[in-house]
């Protein structure tokens, strides 16, 4: 496997819908199957000590789509969450959601935050559902609360720094494993569609072809794979890029 391991991996789960049309069924028929893939990677991720893993379930825009594709969408996340918290726990998994959750339907919000609460002493992976999520939303509103705070006196606007805006964020209570080190796609589109945008800011990208109905654990160990092979500068220079100090004398 993989010799240097990602500790937070952000997958983007796209290509339900396309999936199942391709197959001639309805694209609800795309998310029952693309849920069902959901359990196998959370198990991989955790069985190869993955530190955190954040699945982008449903965007800020996702809210524009048909009525009953959203009714399907929630009944599929409280399903998954009703049958999967107990294996979760057995496997030591911790969950959290970000994004507008008081957005979210109260039956939907119940399963969310009893699952949250079952999982929260758990010290294995890091389970995040991005639900109603969208990096644009998370950085406005984090504008927002700091002003809120400068104008209650809590703050002053000279305090916000990288290090501030962080505890801000839907991601704050992830402590150091907010960073993504790696973003995957499916189903072959190479955007980020506003996941992440601050976490990810030195993340590597990973796309495949395949839609997310037909991503299997295997795939993620060969993103594991390719990931182990890059290198990661953060705007600095890798050794491999490291010329000898002679060169530059001659500048
Ligand atoms: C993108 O496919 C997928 C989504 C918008 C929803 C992802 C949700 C799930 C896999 C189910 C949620 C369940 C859990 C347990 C997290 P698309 O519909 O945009 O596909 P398309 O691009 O082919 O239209």
């Amino acid at each position: 496997m993989a010799a240097r391991l990602p500790k937070h991996i952000a997958i983007i789960m796209d290509g339900n819908g396309r999936w199942a049309q391709r197959r001639g069924h309805s694209r609800i028929f795309g998310h029952v199957r693309g849920t069902s893939r959901v359990k196998a990677v959370v198990r991989e991720a955790n069985r190869l000590g993955i530190r955190a893993l954040t699945m982008y379930a449903f965007s800020t825009e996702n809210w524009s789509r048909p009525a009953p594709e959203l009714k399907v969408l929630w009944r599929l996340l409280k399903k998954y969450l009703i049958r999967e918290t107990e294996e979760l726990h057995r496997e030591n998994v911790r969950f959290r959601v970000i994004g507008e959750i008081d957005r979210l339907d109260p039956e939907v919000r119940a399963v969310i935050e009893s699952s949250v609460r079952r999982l929260s002493g758990n010290t294995g992976l890091q389970l995040n559902f991005a639900l109603s999520y969208g990096s644009r939303r998370e950085l406005s509103r984090a504008a927002r609360l700091f002003a809120d705070d400068c104008v209650a006196g809590r703050r002053r606007p000279e305090d916000m720094n990288e290090e501030l805006l962080r505890e801000y964020l839907w991601t704050s209570e992830l402590g150091d494993l907010a960073e993504v080190d790696l973003v995957i796609r499916t189903s072959g589109e190479r955007r980020v569609s506003n996941f992440l945008l601050w976490q990810a800011a030195y993340a590597e990208f990973f796309f495949t072809e395949l839609c997310w109905p037909d991503f299997e654990p295997k795939h993620l160990r060969e993103a594991l794979e390719d990931y182990s092979r890059r290198e990661r500068r953060f705007g600095g220079v890798g050794p491999k890029s490291l010329a000898p100090p002679e060169k530059f004398a001659k500048l």
